[in-house]
């Protein structure tokens, strides 16, 4: 140390009455030192403010950094927490998705059965209805077939105690048949129309007159295939009108023509064909007769 220096040290009150004479040494300096050392009684009012506010701001910075680091560890547990909770969630909705996803299926499932079943039963329901219907339409067949029997079998039974009446009233000679109130006799000589209209009128009867669809049944049921002589001629005036030999009016519901005829005016004279239906014919051909008496 330069004489200078530790001179001014010695400027200092505490040495004022010191005659430094020569050099200090080390201890004596490091002794003064201690000396220099302020203590708090005679430290100044600013310098000791301004040492508590250093010692206040060293607390608020323990203070804050205390709190930093609490609020760095809750962050942590808060972060940890958090995650926790968000694997839990997550592993719940996970879970949650499997199990609808599963009822998906199922649904799915059951909606596919209800549609092949209800496809099942509309199938049945259109074929039990299909079978129903076609029961429907056949009794309804049967019982049309059956009542136009039984009105038939009544109308015959009706027909045959009428008949049966009738023919105990009409009393008709021997060899000839009783039907409605007249007599019927079938001549089984072959002769012309007009021979076989005169052997008629010698029994005091004509040839058939047909006026009813009962009374031509009843004329197919006395004869068989053979042609016989009805008493129907062409008008002698209008070849195109029809006679009745006895005169009665020749209706038009009373005709019982075979398919194309009459269809020659020149056959003037009607017969009974195989079939028993009319045919026009030239009188001059020879058949077999029914005579009728009223
Ligand atoms: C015709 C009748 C005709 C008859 C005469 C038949 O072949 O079909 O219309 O009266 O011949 O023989
Ligand atoms: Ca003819």
């Amino acid at each position: 140390m330069d004489r200078g220096k530790w001179q001014s040290d010695f400027d200092n009150d505490i040495y004022e009455n010191i005659t430094c004479t020569e050099e200090p040494t080390k201890t004596a300096l490091k002794m003064r030192k201690i000396q220099q050392e302020p203590k708090e009684e005679n430290l100044s009012p600013k310098f000791l403010k301004t040492s508590e506010m250093l010692e206040t701001q060293r607390r608020l910075l323990m203070v804050l950094g205390t709190l930093l680091v609490l609020v760095f560890t809750f962050l942590i547990v808060l972060t940890c927490l958090m995650f926790i909770y968000y694997s839990m969630v997550n592993s719940q909705l996970k879970q949650q998705d499997e199990e609808k996803a599963n009822l998906l299926t199922q649904i799915t499932t059951i909606n596919q059965i209800i549609v092949e079943q209800k496809a099942n039963l509309l199938t049945q329901i259109t074929s039990t209805k299909q079978t129903l219907d076609n029961q429907k339409t056949q009794i309804t067949a049967m019982q049309q077939t059956l009542d136009s029997r039984i009105s038939e079998s009544m109308r015959s039974t009706k027909q045959d105690i009428l008949q049966t009446i009738q023919n105990e009233k009409t009393k008709c000679d021997s060899g000839w048949k009783a039907f409605d109130g007249s007599c019927y006799f079938i001549d089984t000589t072959e002769r012309n129309q007009d021979d076989a209209q005169a052997t008629c009128k010698s029994m005091n009867s004509d040839l058939v007159i047909i006026n009813s669809d009962r009374e031509k049944n009843f004329i197919e049921s006395i004869t068989d295939s053979s042609s016989f002589w009805i008493g129907l001629k062409r008008d002698k005036n209008n070849k195109k009108e029809w006679r009745w030999v006895d005169g009665t009016y020749y209706y038009p519901s009373q005709r019982f023509w075979m398919n194309g005829e009459p269809n020659n005016e020149s056959e003037e004279c009607v017969h009974t064909s195989k079939e028993k239906k009319w045919n026009d014919i030239f009188c001059t051909y020879k058949y077999k007769a029914i005579c009728e008496k009223k």
